[in-house]
């Protein structure tokens, strides 16, 4: 594979879809109520729901061919190559964020023979991107939490200054981080951990589909995410990019049967051949939610055919009158962090958060109390006119 691979084919394009059409034809059943709240989880689109099911109706019939298994899988793992600027073959399909994180931190203790045994994460990061590296304690690495700001922002320079001392063996961050919306400057960061052969594994599951990743010119080394919050993707779905020189230099720590090529041929499955693929499908663990798969194919087709950037745009135009009305609001604060660098999530700080999302709860209006703040999360189905009314809300409740 050379970096010429078609990781965008022609008809990855943005086909200049516009968000009402989107709204209209693919998120109807959010009519009558106002669902900000994709970073917990994402309405499936009407097309992932039709193809779920016409799977499911096949499968209860026991009419499921051999190609159904494959080319789903396959379908999924395009998808997801096309989202991030990857290759197909450094994808490897896994349940959940979780699972793509652990693939993570057997690398870092694969390559532990370099002595490295630093782990950089900053506090304040989703459990998924903590637990995974504490159980590498046991394998001798030290796991540095390290501080945020008042805002529970990471502070970035501390981070670049620590990996600089060259003990590094992974940094891991959240792409955007999931209570305060910070979102982190991803190439500086993979230029850092480039320059001083640190792992850098990104927690993608807030940022993909809301805002652009691009493994490539971030420097991403690892980058695991789940499939049912801004991809609008089911539960259980999910995809671990691993960057190619690293596929080949490592064993999978848990390989399943499927992990190897041998096993491809159902008809001959006893050889036990050691032949590992030589792709990332070799981290995937054994038979996967088929079902899920084929639904996140379908949800992450739609994103590409909005296109993340205009998506990302189309969110920025939602928050505005949000921030304008904290701006002019005495006792709510927007936790921004990072010179203004945005993402789909805007938290705002109030005096008391629990009473405010009940307010908003009470007007049909979703959203989650996170960490002392409201969590506001839209998304491309979300109109202007929702937004509209969510302040209206917000200076009812609060002035
Ligand atoms: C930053 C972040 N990572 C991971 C997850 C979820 O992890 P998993 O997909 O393993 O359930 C969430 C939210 O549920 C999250 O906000």
């Amino acid at each position: 594979l050379s970096p010429a691979d078609p990781a965008h084919p022609p008809d990855a394009a943005p086909t200049g879809v516009s968000c009402a059409a989107i709204r209209a034809a693919e998120f109807a059943r959010l009519d009558g109520s106002t669902y900000l709240n994709a970073a917990s989880y994402g309405p499936l689109p009407e097309r992932s729901l039709r193809a779920g099911r016409e799977f499911q109706e096949r499968r209860g019939a026991a009419a499921l061919q051999v190609e159904d298994f494959g080319d789903t899988l396959e379908r999924a793992r395009r998808a997801c190559a096309r989202l991030v600027n990857a290759a197909e073959s450094e994808i490897a399909l896994t349940p959940n964020t979780s699972v793509g994180l652990n693939i993570a931190a057997d690398l870092v203790r694969a390559r532990a023979r370099d002595g490295r045994r630093a782990i950089i994460v900053p506090d304040r990061e989703f459990p998924a991107n903590v637990y995974g590296w504490l159980s590498l304690r046991r394998d001798g690495f030290d796991v540095e939490i390290t501080p945020v700001d008042d805002r529970g922002c990471p502070r970035e320079d501390a981070l670049l200054e620590r990996v600089a001392r060259g003990d590094v063996a992974a940094l891991a961050i959240s792409a955007v981080q999931f209570a305060t919306g910070y979102r982190a400057d991803l190439a500086r960061l993979g230029a850092a951990c480039r320059a001083h052969d640190t792992l850098f594994v990104v927690d993608g599951i807030q940022a993909l589909g809301a805002v652009p990743v691009d493994v490539v010119a971030d420097g991403i080394d690892v980058l695991a995410s789940g499939g049912q919050k801004w991809l609008c993707g089911p539960f259980g779905a999910g995809f671990a990019y691993i960057r190619r020189d690293l596929i080949g230099a490592h064993e999978p720590h848990r390989p399943g049967w499927l992990s190897f090529r041998s096993t491809a041929d159902f008809t001959r499955l006893l050889d036990y051949t050691w032949d590992l693929w030589d792709d990332a499908r070799r981290f995937e663990v054994g038979s996967l939610g088929i079902q899920a798969f084929v639904e996140l194919a379908h949800s992450i087709e739609l994103i590409l055919e909005a296109g993340v950037d205009r998506i990302f745009e189309h969110i920025r135009a939602l928050q505005a009158p949000l921030l304008e009305w904290a701006a002019d609001t005495r006792g709510a604060e927007p936790l921004l962090c990072g010179d203004g660098r945005t993402s789909g999530i805007i938290a705002l700080r109030v005096d008391d958060a629990l009473a405010l999302n009940a307010a908003l709860a009470a007007e049909g209006i979703t959203c989650v109390p996170r960490e002392g703040a409201v969590r506001f999360a839209p998304h491309f189905y979300n109109t202007n006119t929702e937004m509209e009314r969510v302040v209206r809300v917000l200076r009812a409740a609060c002035g």
